[in-house]
């Protein structure tokens, strides 16, 4: 590894020679300098990835480097040094983003593990920031998926997409409605038009109208303006209705009208407006049984039917928990710079068993609960609520779970899912790769064989 260059600031020289000195040793190279002025014209010509500073410096105080470090977005960690006096001052440093502060006399080997530590957070940080610039993914975006029937779902999701035809999503809470309806909007040809959220759920009918259609200045109490509508703001783009199920029977009627004629009227307005907006509708109640209850309209249901996605729950995919798992650790991991390199199998078989009432939105919370809770880059199963663990399979369960993942199977496919990143971070290196995932090159190698990772030619080695 390259040797990494650390800054260090202090006036007092007999600390900046003995840690030139002590650091040397360790393996970096080290500038020094006794200015805070000094030091800024330093940072602002040398990319240091850590500086270890005194906070109370002639020039320029420790405080204000760490401060004019941050708004410049300098990528770099620090490290401040303090006397007894104004170890407030240094919390206050941790508050604004330095890594780590030691009151002084400093014990040498202790700043020595802040520094690996510190320098380990930061190639995370750039690990992350390469990592996505590389595989120019966006975790707000992607639909994460490993099942075959993810796979035909989106598959006719793409061909659906690019006809802009009205489109019903059915599912339950949390299965990821929503996220379809981007990922939609975003595979149609109005992905540079808006997309417009409105749920239908949480106004009452007069505002939802409102809402959706706007309104003119005085058609009810309260309507001090004109207020332009959703179906306005949505222009060409995207308007995405979610839980239909809660528009009233009233309401439906003008929905209808404006899918199938694309007109419609502000509250109180004589004007009729027309709007060129895509309609996909969300609910997570049958429809069709609301609409022989009466209380969804019978011909709104079949024109939004038309075409229709159902996404299965999460326990009726479960070959989708490995992946999901892996994706919401990296993006929790990115949020919080916390690197988790591991997870524990039994963490694993806890979390393909459970049976997610709250579908993906709920391992989406649990995963960033472990992240935060992680220590030692590690997941445990402390880190993971106690009614996960102890979660009792109702009958139903029993069924679906039937023949679904084995313990080997899920933590099978969790690492080559791992491996596959590692892999790709480190640009298909496998010496790197092997380093990066603290195995033996050997040790890859068989595993890559037995997830069928290795070219057709290196099979029979
Ligand atoms: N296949 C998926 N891949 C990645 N994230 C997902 C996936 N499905 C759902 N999510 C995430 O889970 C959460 C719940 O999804 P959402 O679309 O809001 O569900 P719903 O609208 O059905 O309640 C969101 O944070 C969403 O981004
Ligand atoms: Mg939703």
């Amino acid at each position: 590894m390259d040797k990494q260059q650390i800054l260090v600031v202090d006036d007092d020289e007999s600390i900046t020679f003995s840690l030139k000195i002590f650091l040397g040793k360790a393996g970096y190279r080290v500038d020094t300098t006794a200015s805070g002025l000094e030091a800024w014209n330093l940072i602002e010509t040398k990319q240091y990835p850590l500086i270890l500073s005194d906070i109370s410096l002639p020039g320029m105080t420790g405080k204000e480097i760490l401060k004019k470090v941050k708004t410049r977005g300098i990528d770099c960690e620090l490290i401040l040094f303090t006397g007894y006096g104004s170890v407030r001052d240094a919390v206050d440093c941790i508050k604004n983003g330095a890594y780590d502060y030691f009151i002084k006399p400093v014990d040498n080997d202790k700043l020595l593990m802040a520094i690996e530590r510190a320098l380990e957070h930061k190639a995370l940080r750039d690990e992350n920031r390469g990592l996505r610039k590389k595989l120019g993914k966006n975790y707000d975006k992607q639909i994460v998926f490993c099942s075959k029937t993810m796979e035909d779902l989106l598959n006719k999701a793409k061909i659906a997409a690019e006809t802009g035809a009205t489109i019903l999503i059915t599912g339950t809470s949390g299965t990821g409605k929503t996220r379809l309806a981007k990922y939609i909007h975003n595979h149609s040809k109005k992905r540079d038009q808006p997309f417009v959220e409105v749920s239908c759920g949480v106004l009452s009918e007069n505002l939802l109208e409102s809402e959706l259609f706007g309104h003119k200045k005085g058609a009810f109490t309260g309507a001090v303006s004109d207020k332009k509508g959703k179906f306005e703001a949505a222009k060409d783009g995207t308007i995405f209705l979610d839980d239909i199920n809660s528009a009233s029977m009233g309401l439906q009627t003008k929905l209808l009208r404006v899918i199938e004629q694309k007109i419609f009227e502000p509250v109180g307005d004589t004007r009729t407006l027309e709007t060129n907006a895509r309609v996909i509708a969300a609910t997570n109640h049958d429809l069709l049984e609301l609409s022989e209850k009466k209380v969804f309209r019978e011909d709104l249901f079949h024109r939004l039917n038309v075409i229709s996605f159902g996404i299965p729950s999460l326990r009726e995919r479960k070959e989708d928990i490995p992946v999901l798992i892996h994706h919401f650790m990296a993006n929790s991991s990115d949020k919080y710079l916390k690197p988790i390199k591991m997870i524990d199998e039994n963490v694993l078989v806890s979390l393909s068993e459970y049976s997610w009432p709250g579908n993906v939105r709920e391992l989406e919370n649990i995963i960033e609960r472990a992240v935060i809770f992680s220590q030692n880059n590690e997941i445990k199963m402390s880190d993971i609520p106690e009614y996960i663990v102890s979660n009792k399979k109702t009958k139903e369960d029993e069924v679906l779970t039937k023949g679904s993942l084995k313990l080997s199977r899920v933590s099978a496919m969790f690492e080559k899912v791992h491996i596959l990143r590692v892999l790709k971070m480190n640009h298909s290196n496998r010496n790197k790769t092997a380093e990066s995932l603290g195995i033996s090159r050997a040790t890859l190698f068989n595993k890559m064989k037995k997830y069928d990772m290795l070219g057709n030619n290196e099979q029979k080695m």
